[in-house]
C-alpha cells in the first residue's frame, strides 16, 4: 500500500555528491516512492552559494539557512553532503532534535565523534546511516554491521581513497607527474574540498578509522589511527617496486591482534605484489578484503569517489531511513561492546623495503647487517645498486649483495622478513648512526604476502 502523504527529505550541500542526490531523487522518484512505500519530497536545499547555476536543481528549493531548515520540525530525513566538523557537526545534532534521520557521507565528522553522533541519535529515536562515508558505491559498513554480524572479522584491508589510487595508478601506468595527476583528480570530482585530506592519508584515516569501529565492534576514532601521505613516495620508490615485481598502494589495515586482545589500524603506502588483486585496482576505484573467522576472505570492489557513485549509497541509505520512518523503527546502531584498545604502531608487525645510501667500500654490506640481526629483524633480500663515481648516475651496475666497488657510493635495498614496527623503526635509528650509511632514501611497508 502507497501512503499518499510523502515523506520529507532535506538536503545539505549540493555540491559533486549532492547534485547527483538530487537528480536520482527528482528522476527516479516513481520508483523510490514504490520502494519505499510514499513518495519522497525534497523539501529543501541548502548550500552556501544560492545564486550559483545549477542544473537540474530547483531554484526555489536552494536556502542559504541551514539551521532553519532542520529546524523545520517537519523533515523526516536529513541528506548531509557538506563534509568537515563544523557547521555540520550541529546541523546533524540540531536535525536529531527536531526528530529527523540523518544519512551522510562525511567520514571527517564521523571518525572524529560518530560515538556521539550515535548516542543523540538513540536518544531522539532516529537513525544515522553513512554508508558513502567509506569507499564511495562499494557496499561495505551494511556488510559489515549487518551479513557479517554473526562472525567474527580479524582484518580488512585495502585501497579506500580513491583519489591517491587514481594518483599512483597514473604516475605508474603513464609516467604522469603527481601534482598533473592530483589535479585531474579534482578535476574529476574525486578529492576532498581540501585535497590534503586525500594525499596526507587523514580522508583513509577517517575511513580505516569507521570500518575498525564498525569491524570490532569496539570505538576507534582516527587519532588511533597510524597515517602517513602519499607525499613522501617518489618515482625512485615506484621504480623500486617494479623490480621487486610489485606496486605501490596507499592502504588502510585494520587487524585483530593474534591474542585477540587489541586492535590496530593504520594508513601509508605499501609496496604490493603485482600479483595480488589490489595490484590491478586502477583510476579511482577502491577495493576492500574482509577477512572473517567463519566467512573466510572477502572482496568488496568499486567505484571509490566521484558523485554519481557516491550517491549511489546515499540514496540506498535514504530508502532505508525513509521505510523505517514509515515503519516507526530505527536500524541497528552503533555496538562497540568489546572496548578494545588500539595499540601503537610499534606493535605492527609486517615487511620491510629499505633504501639506503651507503659507502661503496669493503665491510659495508657487513655493519648493515649486523645492525639488522642486532635488532632481530630478519633480512630476506637484499640489492646493492652501484653509482658511478662523478656521474651521479644510479643505473650503473646491479650486483647482488657482497659484490661492493672500492670507493664512491652505492644504492643498497633491503627486504626484511616480518618484524615489528618499533624493531624497524630501532634499526633504523642504528644505521642512521653508522658513518658508512651516508642517507635512509625511503622506508615503505611490504604487505600482502
Ligand atoms: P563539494 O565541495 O562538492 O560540495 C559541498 C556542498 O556543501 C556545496 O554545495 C556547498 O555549497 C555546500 N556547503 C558548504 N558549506 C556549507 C554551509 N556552511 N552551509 C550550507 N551548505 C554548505 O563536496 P562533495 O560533494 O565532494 O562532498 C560532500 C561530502 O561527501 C563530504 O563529506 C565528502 O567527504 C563526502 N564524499 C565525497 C565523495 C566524492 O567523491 N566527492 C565521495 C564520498 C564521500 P556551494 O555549492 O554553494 O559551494
Ligand atoms: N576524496 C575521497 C576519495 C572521496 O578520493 O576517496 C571518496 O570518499
Amino acid at each position: 500500500m502507497m501512503r499518499t502523504r510523502p515523506l520529507k527529505v532535506a538536503l545539505l550541500g549540493c555540491g559533486v555528491v549532492g547534485s547527483e542526490v538530487t537528480r536520482i531523487i527528482t528522476t527516479q522518484a516513481d520508483d523510490l516512492a514504490a520502494r519505499i512505500g510514499a513518495p519522497i519530497e525534497l523539501a529543501g536545499i541548502a548550500v552556501r552559494r544560492p545564486h550559483k547555476v545549477r542544473d537540474g536543481v530547483p531554484a526555489e528549493l536552494l536556502t542559504t539557512d541551514a539551521t532553519a531548515l532542520v529546524k523545520r520540525g517537519d523533515i523526516d530525513v536529513v541528506v548531509e553532503v557538506i563534509g568537515g566538523i563544523e557547521p555540520v557537526r550541529t546541523l546533524i545534532t540540531t536535525a536529531f532534535e527536531h526528530g529527523a534521520s540523518v544519512v551522510s557521507a562525511n567520514k571527517a565528522l564521523l571518525a572524529a565523534d560518530g560515538a556521539s553522533l550515535h548516542a543523540k541519535a538513540v536518544e531522539h529515536g532516529v537513525d544515522l546511516y553513512y554508508e558513502a562515508a567509506v569507499a564511495g558505491a562499494i557496499p561495505l559498513i551494511r556488510p559489515l554491521r549487518e551479513s557479517l554480524a554473526g562472525d567474527r572479522v580479524n582484518r580488512v584491508l585495502g585501497i579506500v581513497n580513491g583519489t591517491t589510487n587514481f594518483i599512483l595508478d597514473k604516475m605508474d601506468s603513464t609516467g604522469a607527474g603527481y601534482s598533473e595527476a592530483l589535479e585531474e583528480a579534482t578535476a574529476l570530482g574525486y578529492a576532498e574540498a581540501d585535497p590534503t585530506a586525500d594525499v596526507e592519508g587523514f580522508d583513509a584515516a577517517a575511513k580505516a578509522a569507521i570500518l575498525a569501529g564498525i569491524a570490532f565492534h569496539t570505538r576507534v576514532t582516527i587519532d588511533d589511527v597510524h597515517r602517513e601521505g602519499l607525499t613522501e613516495v617518489t618515482a625512485a620508490d615506484i621504480a623500486s617496486a617494479r623490480k621487486m615485481g610489485c606496486t605501490v598502494k596507499m592502504l588502510a589495515i585494520c587487524e585483530r591482534s593474534a591474542d585477540g586482545r587489541s586492535v590496530t589500524a593504520r594508513v601509508h603506502p605499501a609496496m604490493i605484489p603485482l600479483s595480488h588483486p589490489l595490484a590491478s585496482v586502477r583510476e579511482a576505484y577502491n577495493a576492500v578484503f574482509v577477512e572473517a573467522e567463519a566467512a573466510g576472505r572477502l572482496m568488496f570492489y568499486g567505484p571509490g569517489a566521484g558523485g554519481a557513485p557516491t550517491a549511489s549509497a546515499v540514496l540506498g541509505d535514504l530508502v532505508t531511513a525513509c521505510r523505517n520512518k514509515l515503519a516507526a523503527t530505527i536500524g541497528a546502531g552503533e555496538s562497540a561492546y568489546t572496548r578494545l584498545p588500539v595499540s601503537p604502531m610499534g606493535d605492527v608487525v609486517t615487511r620491510y623495503h629499505i633504501s639506503l645510501d651507503v659507502a661503496d667500500k669493503p665491510g659495508v654490506l657487513a655493519q648493515v647487517a649486523t645492525v639488522f640481526a642486532q635488532h632481530e629483524v630478519s633480512i630476506g633480500t637484499v640489492r646493492q645498486q652501484g653509482r658511478n663515481q662523478g656521474s651521479g648516475d644510479d643505473a650503473a651496475v646491479e650486483q647482488s649483495s657482497g659484490g661492493q666497488r672500492a670507493g664512491g657510493e652505492a644504492s643498497l635495498v633491503v627486504v626484511t622478513h616480518r618484524a615489528t614496527d618499533a624493531a624497524l623503526s630501532a634499526t633504523v635509528a642504528a644505521l642512521r648512526e653508522l658513518d658508512t650509511v651516508r642517507g635512509v632514501a625511503s622506508i615503505m611497508r611490504v604487505e600482502g604476502e
